[in-house]
């Protein structure tokens, strides 16, 4: 499968801070904001990965990620240069996106929990259809909001309804077989000129083939697009890093104990990019007991 990063967009309700700069590249933290979303995918086990933003601020994105092969990935880029929506995405990636499925990760959202590299790889290795996350807000209102029966099957879908028929939100991280693509180039704008996801989850729904994962209590899905929502963020992560000592989303660490570099490559990158604390961070980690790369088969960083 490969991955898709979103990360275009304005920015609106971080000015003056986005006037100039994706909000994809301010810190949560001690690192990008988009470092969070690429780990994900990383999680996941994708390793071809495009990354979509706008004219302006794709050059910044090249300087930092490159070729990706300092973490054994694939990156490729295209550009999105009006914000029409998240849907645009797979016709933006089409030829990426070949005769794969794809997922699809918003540049702006940060999930870490138990068990998160487990469910995403299974959503990959799920063969055919769709797989959302939905994770319980206070404020459904200002998501795409799912409904579920009993046995936790979607029932509908709907976005930003003004009623909302149940707090459970459709977080920014999306899992689909190749008819993406199809589905994406026939849906129609909605009233706010976008294509929406929420209609090709429509579409998937119509199938029978959206399945839904709910992310528990005790899971934190975080949201990075407001002033207090990004400092929230920043505070979040370096809480659990102080109190655990394990970083969330450092590039060098999934894509070790992922399996996609070897300890050398860590080494290297340490010593050539971080002479600071990330850096002594790296050595560390791969400098302590071999065991502590795999603690528990699949079990990441992002899991503990
Ligand atoms: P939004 O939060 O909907 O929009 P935004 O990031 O432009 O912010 P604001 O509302 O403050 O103006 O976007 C969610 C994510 O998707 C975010 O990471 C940007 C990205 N995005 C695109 O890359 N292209 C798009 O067409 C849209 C709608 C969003």
């Amino acid at each position: 499968m490969k991955g898709i990063i979103l990360a275009g967009g304005t920015g609106s309700r971080l000015f003056p801070s986005t006037l100039a700069l994706s909000k994809h590249l301010l810190p949560v933290y001690d690192k990008p904001m988009v470092f969070y979303p690429l780990s994900s995918l990383m999680l996941a086990g994708i390793r071809e990965i495009l990354l979509i933003s706008t004219p302006r601020d794709l050059p910044s994105f090249q300087r930092l990620l490159g070729d990706g092969s300092d973490w054994g990935l694939s990156l490729h880029y295209a550009e999105q240069p009006i914000p029409k929506g998240l849907a645009e995405a797979f016709l933006i990636g089409r030829s990426f996106i070949g005769a794969d499925g794809c997922a699809l990760a918003l540049g702006d959202n940060v999930f870490f929990g138990a068990e998160f590299s487990g469910r995403v790889g299974r959503a990959v290795r799920r063969s055919a259809g769709a797989t959302i996350f939905a994770y319980r807000v206070r404020d459904p209102q200002r998501y795409g909001v799912v409904t579920l029966d009993d046995n936790d099957r979607v029932t509908g879908i709907e976005e930003k309804p003004a009623r909302p028929r149940s707090n459970w939100a459709v977080t920014g991280i999306y899992f689909y077989d190749n008819q993406v693509v199809d589905i994406s180039a026939s849906i129609c704008p909605s009233d706010r000129g976008e294509l929406e996801i929420t209609d090709v989850n429509k579409v998937y729904l119509d199938r029978g083939q959206l399945a839904v994962e709910k992310l528990a209590r005790g899971f934190a899905w975080l949201d990075t697009g407001t002033p207090d929502g990004l400092l929230d963020a920043g505070e979040f992560v370096r809480t659990i890093e102080n109190r655990q000592g394990l970083k969330i989303a450092c590039l060098e660490e999934v894509a070790w104990r992922q399996g996609f570099i070897d300890a050398e490559a860590v080494l290297r990158l340490a010593h050539q990019r971080y002479p600071n604390s990330y850096g002594d961070y790296l050595r560390d980690l791969v400098s302590s007991a071999p065991a502590e790369r795999t603690l528990s088969g699949t079990d990441t960083v992002a899991d503990r």
